[in-house]
């Protein structure tokens, strides 16, 4: 799955599923934007990269914040001169409930990561998209089916991307730009750690049918797969990767 020329910018791409995006993107030879907060994470990430040509380029950048954002697409721009492919990975958990009193300040939290600058990164690689007839690819999760205590707010945000990406999809596709999502259950990655949660059990609350836990670098091989010309008749689509969670 070749990504020579392509230009691709993977948010969140300092661990996780992100990192292991932009790791397998370098190494098919794509020019791969590599964005996140975390220096010494970056560079780990950079490193990698590294083993598979020198394209690549690191922008430490908040997507929250709207200029910073801006500045992520200016510096593409500026250094490749086309966007192909927008990977809206980054994002955080946190646990809240109604009742537990922090419920609102976590919801704007959550969503200010996890939407917010997705449609504001949508809007403005938009055009230049359309240009190349690219695509996007939006990382949910399968908390937006999938109701639970404590992950409501969370929830909430990923159903709202999932419903945001399947808009997209539409007003873009008569420009040539397809809009997917993919909806993980529980990736081994720095993402339950960075919320100050112990690590996923999997003796725990959920029953997965398949008693297994995904690597960042299966939900990577997804992201491949739909950003890539293999899916060109694909678009508006949730695809789930969860050990088959969702069927309990
Ligand atoms: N792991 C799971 O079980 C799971 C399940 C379903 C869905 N997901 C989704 O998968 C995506 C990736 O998560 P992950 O599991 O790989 O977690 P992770 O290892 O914690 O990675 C999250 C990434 O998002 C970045 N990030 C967070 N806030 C940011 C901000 N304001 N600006 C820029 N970058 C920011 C982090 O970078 P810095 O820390 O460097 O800023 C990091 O690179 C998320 O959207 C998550 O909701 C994960």
């Amino acid at each position: 799955m070749s990504f020579a020329d392509k230009v691709v910018i993977v948010t969140g791409a300092s661990s996780g599923i992100g990192a292991a995006t932009a790791i397998k993107l370098a190494q098919e030879g794509a020019s791969v934007v590599i964005v996140g907060r975390n220096e010494e994470k970056l560079k780990n990430v950079s490193e990698k990269c590294n083993s598979y040509g020198n394209r690549h380029h690191v922008v430490k950048g908040d997507i929250s914040v709207e200029a910073e954002a801006r500045r992520i697409v200016d510096e593409t721009i500026k250094k490749y001169g086309k966007i192909d492919v927008l990977v809206n990975n980054a994002g955080i958990l946190r646990l809240a409930t109604i009742t537990g009193g922090s419920m609102l300040d976590s919801y704007d939290e959550i969503v200010n990561t996890n939407l917010r600058p997705v449609i504001h990164l949508t809007t403005l690689t938009a055009a230049h998209l359309m240009a190349s007839k690219g695509n996007i690819v939006n990382i949910s999760s399968v908390a937006a089916t999938k109701v639970t205590v404590g992950l409501s707010a969370y929830g909430t945000s990923k159903a709202a991307l999932d419903h945001f990406s399947k808009g997209a999809a539409l007003e873009l596709a008569p420009h040539g730009v397809r809009v997917n999502v993919i909806s993980p259950g529980p990736v081994t990655t720095d993402i339950r750690e960075n919320a100050g949660l112990p690590p996923f059990n999997i003796q725990g609350n959920y029953k997965i049918p398949l008693n297994r836990v995904s690597s960042s670098e299966e939900v990577a091989d997804l992201v491949l797969f739909l950003a890539s010309d293999k899916a060109v008749g694909v678009t508006g689509s949730v695809f789930v990767v969860d050990n088959g969670l969702v069927l309990n």
